[in-house]
């Protein structure tokens, strides 16, 4: 309170008032006072962001000496967390430095936090918005009362190519559903930041990460602008509509620009169109990245940066090091640099810092309310609400809670490695392992034996570098062949085998681009063995991509995809393989056949030449040695009942731009056991002025049905759902005949057509 009441008699001794949670004005006047007495490296000093240290996602180390603080060289730091460091920091940028102005505290909170939910692409197979807003919301609970006031989330990048790691992070393939989800997200983190346990979320990465060609990581970006607006802006437009309040620039460029330095996108896209009123950072070392892109040196891509719409650099401290020349010199306009450190200290001002710079420094909040009961019960919820079952022939699933269980694959026992690609902050060994989950669900009339089987793969260094981050499954010091031998032993005395199968955590996420899909190796041979001794078997597939699942389809009876499902997973995995609960996810990306189809989405163009058959047709768009179809489509996924569909009917044959259509399906649970399913309206132009997709998402509802149970199911169809960006970049709908498609994916649905007058 003192310390408080010293920062209240600082700032008032230069005339600026304090309030939070005020209009505009308020904001306006306390940060014009506040900008006025700032001098020109106390500006620049907002717009640097260092990291801390306590976490490492990526390279390099900065200098965060308390006599940065105290000169007011740092406007926040990445990567800091607990309470009692953010506090001590905090206190020294409050109480030493002229101005005494807080820090912004951003950590990657991307799914959940010590809470750890399952991975985002996880998450958003559950189709489930309020359940993903939930998680958000926890998250940023957790992460409040941990001293963190700024998350980096959400990442909502589209992409369409497997091979790219970073799909593990982010919604899929579909714009329409990313956009309800990333809106979902910015609700969740910062709803209300009045309140101490929300706080800022930062949109990422902007823009077209996703689309970086061959699917290799920080690769080069480039398509026409069209497909920008009609197949991958929505989500980052999305986010900017529901308020966001910081978004990040992507590493990749885009039309030969580095994001970083690209003005069309970070001002004239971003501000002029989409109105943002919130900061832009950068990603890890972005500024300093461009010279590598080649289009400049240091000094000038620091102010092209700048100058293109960047207002904070995350880690590098150009800024700091070429500003004051660059303004100096003229380069730079002194109001260049009092935007971009007013749009920081607007900020702070949301986030109520300077009214309390330790509004999220309560000591005992930590134990209140991080990896609560509750917060744990919601994450195992969700996580097997985010399963996919891809297969489930004669009902191999769910599985009887008693006999013998061999619970065979390298990762079976592995604790580190069911919490997923971006789970900075989980408790170290807070998750069960996935042995551990199916003997607590199995109970005591079922006997669960464990054995290895094999490594992650043959190749030891590719497992080094797919365990980087100390999330190492150890290399076992017995042979390939005790393994297996041990494992085969195990399945033969068993009545059924689960084998934990797929990718390690680290296989995907960041830098972890792939070309081969398959699950490695060493797992698929042991997959094969297991195969032979003819016993029932369940795979339980651990993967943060779309993997290539060709001889798994034909030859393994049930296939239960479980992503990364975060700290309470292995609970989820036994609930869902016992029947306590229903596998409820659907896919949002495609599942190819092979890596060659790639980039594959269910939303592809027509082209003149289209298949008019399943088979090869020459002179046709098509390959002579694959079909063009995805192995598992978007939207897919089995549950442990079975629904049908009726016949899709509409209120009416024509629809005008102030007008609505309400296409309707009855779905009837026709299994024998309750169950939810995703109903999916899909819709077609079916002609335009440009060539569009076969069909595109544009409703979904997830439907509860006890067996036996119909309902009718309603869509309603509004102008916004017939809007495309035209060859002048309008968003427009044209007059003519549409096609309704309703079903419970993207492969299987039935259509009807209106007319659009
Ligand atoms: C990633 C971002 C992340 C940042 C800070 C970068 O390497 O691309 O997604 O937010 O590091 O950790």
């Amino acid at each position: 309170m003192i310390k408080l009441k010293h920062l209240f008699s600082v700032l008032s001794l230069f005339g600026i008032s304090i309030c939070t949670g005020q209009p505009q004005a308020g904001m306006d006047r306390f940060v014009d006072s506040l900008l006025a007495r700032m001098t020109l490296e106390e500006k620049i000093g907002q717009l640097n962001l260092p990291g801390a240290g306590d976490i490492i996602t990526g390279q390099g180390e900065s200098d965060i000496s308390p006599r940065r603080f105290e000169r007011g060289e740092i406007g926040g730091l990445l990567n800091l967390r607990g309470v009692e460091r953010v506090r001590n920091l905090q206190r020294v940028s409050v109480e030493k430095s002229r101005l005494g102005i807080p820090l912004l505290i951003g950590v990657d909170v991307i799914h959940g936090y010590e809470t750890v939910f399952p991975i985002p692409l996880a998450l958003s197979c559950t189709w489930d918005i309020p359940a993903i807003e939930k998680t958000a919301r926890i998250a940023a609970t957790e992460a409040s009362a941990d001293g963190v006031n700024w998350t980096l989330s959400p990442m909502v990048d589209i992409c369409r190519d497997a091979r790219w790691g970073r799909v593990a992070e982010g919604s899929g393939e579909d714009p329409w559903l990313g956009a309800e989800i990333a809106r979902a997200m910015v609700r969740g983190y910062q709803g209300d930041l009045t309140r101490n346990d929300e706080i800022l979320a930062c949109v990422k990465h902007f823009a077209l990460y996703g689309a970086a060609e061959a699917g290799r990581d920080y690769n080069s970006v480039d398509m026409s602008r069209q497909r920008m607006f009609n197949e991958y802006m929505l989500p980052y437009q999305a986010a900017v509509e529901e308020g966001v309040g910081s978004v990040m620039a992507s590493f990749n460029d885009v039309e030969g620009v580095p994001a970083t330095g690209n003005r069309w996108l970070m001002t004239e896209l971003l501000r002029d169109q989409w109105k943002f009123d919130g900061f832009v950072v950068t990603d890890y070392t972005g500024i300093p990245e461009m010279t590598a892109h080649g289009i400049g040196d240091l000094q000038s891509v620091t102010e092209q940066a700048l100058q293109a719409g960047i207002d904070m650099d995350m880690i590098s401290d150009l800024f700091v090091k070429y500003l004051k020349n660059s303004v100096e010199s003229g380069r730079v306009k002194p109001e260049e640099i009092d935007r971009a450190c007013r749009r920081i200290l607007e900020a702070k001002y949301k986030l109520g810092l300077f009214a309390d710079p330790y509004k999220f420094c309560d000591t005992e909040r930590p134990a209140r309310q991080i990896f609560t009961p509750e917060h744990r019960a919601f994450a195992r919820r969700i996580a097997a609400e985010s399963f996919v079952l891809l297969k489930n022939e004669k009902q191999t699933l769910p599985l009887a809670k008693q006999g013998r269980i061999a619970v065979i694959g390298p990762l079976a026992n592995t604790r580190a490695n069911m919490v997923g690609t971006w789970s900075v902050c989980a408790r170290e060994n807070s998750a069960a392992t996935l042995v551990e989950g199916l003997r607590e669900v199995a109970g005591k009339r079922a006997e669960i034996v464990y054995a290895k089987g094999s490594n992650l793969t043959y190749d030891p260094a590719l497992e080094e570098r797919a365990t980087m981050f100390g999330r190492s499954l150890g290399r076992d010091g017995r042979s390939d062949e005790e393994l297996l031998a041990e494992a085969l032993e195990a399945a033969r005395s068993c009545d059924v085998i689960v084998a934990a199968l797929g990718e390690s955590s680290e296989m995907s996420g960041e830098s972890s681009s792939r070309v081969d899909l398959h699950i490695p190796d060493a797992q698929q041979a042991l997959l094969r063995k297991l195969a032979e001794t003819g016993k029932p078997i369940v795979l339980v597939l651990f993967t943060g991509r779309p993997l290539i699942l060709n001889w798994e389809q034909e030859h393994i009876p049930a296939i239960l995809n479980v992503w990364f499902g975060g700290t309470e997973a292995a609970g989820a995995i036994g609930d869902v393989l016992f029947g306590d609960a229903a596998p409820g996810g659907r896919l949002t990306t495609s599942f190819p056949r092979h890596v060659g189809q790639l980039p594959m989405t269910y939303a592809y163009k027509s082209t003149g030449r289209p298949l008019q058959s399943s088979g090869f047709e020459k002179f046709r768009s098509n390959y002579l040695d694959v079909s063009n179809d995805p192995l598992y489509p978007f939207g897919y996924g089995l549950s442990y009942t079975t629904f049908a569909y009726g016949p899709v009917t509409l209120d009416r044959t024509s629809m005008t731009s102030d007008g609505r259509i309400v296409a309707s399906v009855t779905l009837t649970n026709t299994g024998d056991r309750d169950g939810e399913e995703v109903v999916q309206l899909y819709i077609r132009d079916v002609v335009c002025s440009i060539t569009r997709p076969v069909k595109e998402l544009k409703g979904f509802q997830r439907v509860a049905l006890k067996r036996g149970e119909s309902r009718r199911i309603d869509f309603e169809i509004t102008l916004p759902m017939l809007k495309f960006w035209n060859a002048h970049l309008d968003h427009v709908a044209e007059k003519g005949e549409f096609e309704v498609m309703i079903g419970g994916n993207s492969a299987e649905t039935q259509k009807k057509s209106f007319e659009f007058l």
